[in-house]
């Protein structure tokens, strides 16, 4: 496979860091990994059905269109969380005047997200838990979704599968299957999954996998 790794803008040693990404934002190139038309999982979102209060927490959303298509569904109820400040000033700007809560927060250590335990009904996730890659940030990780979502709240999750070079753009990345992805989450029933090809802008081909899951409470 060849390996091209350019789908973030600047490459740096520092991984996951909040300089690290809002050093990506503030370039003014539009990133290569941004989803240009509506997000593809909108129809796992009708699927579910959820009632328009539906408290959605977008995970890592960057500046993506994900906040706009829910507020063009009617979903008003959004949190949209980033590490960087820069990119949820770009949608500040984009979405003034909406309910949206803008909270920036790192997933893996954070400082305001337990606020939110017990209250989320959906939790998206495109392209940014394949950035965790020790043991410890992948279970601070399901732990603290597991947290935030309601008992029978929903997970969709969109990560690189195990067909693509696991770096990008000098960070390593955790490539996932459907069973690697299901055995981190045994309390939660997985109703749908998907493997997608995305071209990015750059017309790198990466190969995401998409898995719906509910929380349940098995032990
Ligand atoms: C490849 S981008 C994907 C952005 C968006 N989800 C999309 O699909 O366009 C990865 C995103 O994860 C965010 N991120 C990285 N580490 C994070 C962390 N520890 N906590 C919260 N967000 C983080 C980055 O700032 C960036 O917006």
């Amino acid at each position: 496979m060849e390996v091209k790794d350019s789908c973030c803008i600047v490459s740096s040693s520092e991984t996951t860091s909040k300089d690290y990404w809002d050093a990506n934002f503030n370039k003014l190139e539009t990133p290569n990994w941004i989803e240009r038309n509506t997000p593809w999982i909108m129809p796992w979102i009708d699927l579910i059905n959820l009632p328009k209060d539906a408290k959605i927490f977008c995970a890592g959303v960057g500046d993506s269109n994900l906040v706009e298509s829910l507020l063009t569904k009617g979903f008003y109820n959004i949190v949209a969380n980033d590490i960087s400040e820069v990119a949820l000033n770009k949608l500040r700007i984009k979405h003034a005047g909406s309910e949206v809560i803008f909270l920036q927060d790192d997933l893996i250590n954070p400082s305001k997200i337990q606020s939110l335990h017990g209250e989320i009904d959906l939790y998206i996730d495109r392209a940014t838990l394949h950035f965790f890659t020790t043991c410890k940030e992948k279970e601070a990780y399901f732990s603290q979704m597991e947290k935030l979502l309601k008992l029978d709240g929903y997970s969709i999750l969109g990560v690189f599968n195990k067909d693509n070079v696991a770096k990008c753009c000098g960070l390593e990345l955790q490539l996932w299957s459907r069973d690697s992805l299901q055995n981190r989450m045994p309390t939660y029933d997985h109703l749908k999954a998907a493997e997608v090809a995305f071209t990015e802008i750059n017309g790198n081909v990466r190969n995401y996998i998409y898995q719906l899951s509910q929380k349940k409470n098995y032990k």
